[in-house]
């Protein structure tokens, strides 16, 4: 299987990440997951966007520019054969003896892996089921970073539950922030809602193509306003969104239905529409 590391293409099984790599051992680094369709990056600019405020944020030195990482991008899907698939690359801060200051000398690595696979159709089709959660994550969730216990804990419970997403609710304001890997939305009365910008949420990629081109498009009012787990409840529609997951309807939480529990009407428009971009 097809790798990358520091500049050169590698077998996946070849080892190659030191016992010292800060990301190995601190959590130190940053990710971002991108999808191909038709043999091309969806919305690569929005990610290398945000992929470069993380490594500000984190004070990660920038070693790449965004015309190189998207030439990089561009020869793992060719020279996979891949044209359908997920992205996943991380750039950590470096490797050296273990301080928790950051070392002098920095030379940043940066690793990337392909896979096939497409959406989960199924899961567009029918709704997902999903719980209430406590967001136990730090207070920067708008960094990218390869820190995701949080996340990894919230998944795993709604695993557990045989549940598809954990919507995580910040205890104290009692006010529902995201998923653990996608962000999180609610209509009632023809309006959709979602949690506001900030330090809480992670700025989706997919978010803001909803809001900047699909719902722009059809029209539909967004408003970015945080509601609790009780409104959610009395919301007629809800549904998730991410990379990997495009728009999925969320048919019920905490196996307490949705609306008529089943996806709604302007979580199928929102859906076309971002079809309608990725084609
Ligand atoms: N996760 N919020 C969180 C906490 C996420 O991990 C993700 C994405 C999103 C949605 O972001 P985007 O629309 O840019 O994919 C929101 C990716 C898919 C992952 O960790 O695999």
């Amino acid at each position: 299987e097809l790798g990358f590391f520091d500049g050169e293409f590698i077998d996946l099984n070849e080892k190659k990440i030191s016992l010292e790599d800060r990301g190995y051992q601190f959590g130190d680094g940053i990710y971002e997951a991108t999808k191909v369709y038709n043999g091309k990056c969806f919305a690569l600019d929005r990610h290398l966007d945000r992929c470069i405020r993380s490594l500000r944020e984190l004070k990660i030195p920038v070693t790449y520019t965004n015309a190189e990482l998207t030439a990089i991008h561009e020869d793992i899907i060719k020279k996979s054969g891949i044209t359908d698939g997920c992205i996943y690359f991380q750039i950590t801060r470096t490797t050296a003896p273990r301080t928790h200051y950051f070392p002098d000398k920095i030379v940043p690595h940066l690793s990337m892996t392909i896979r096939e696979g497409s959406v989960h159709t199924d899961w567009q089709k029918s709704g997902v089921h999903a719980i209430f959660t406590e967001d136990i994550r730090w207070l920067r969730c708008d960094i990218k970073t390869i820190n995701l216990l949080g996340n990894v804990l919230a998944k795993q419970e709604a695993h557990e539950k045989n549940c598809q997403e954990a919507v995580q609710v910040r205890k104290g304001s009692n006010l529902v922030t995201e998923g653990s890997s996608s962000n999180f939305f609610v209509v009632k009365d023809d309006i959709v809602w979602t949690h506001p910008l900030s330090n809480l949420i992670l700025k989706g990629v997919t978010r803001s193509i909803l809001f900047e081109e699909c719902a722009k498009k059809l029209g539909i009012t967004m408003i970015e306003k945080a509601f609790s787990p009780d409104f959610a409840l009395t919301a007629h529609e809800a549904f998730i969104t991410s990379t990997s997951l495009e728009v999925t309807p969320v048919i019920a939480i905490d196996n307490k239905h949705i609306g008529n529990g089943l996806p709604g009407k302007i979580t199928l428009k929102l859906l076309n529409a971002y079809h309608e971009l990725v084609k």
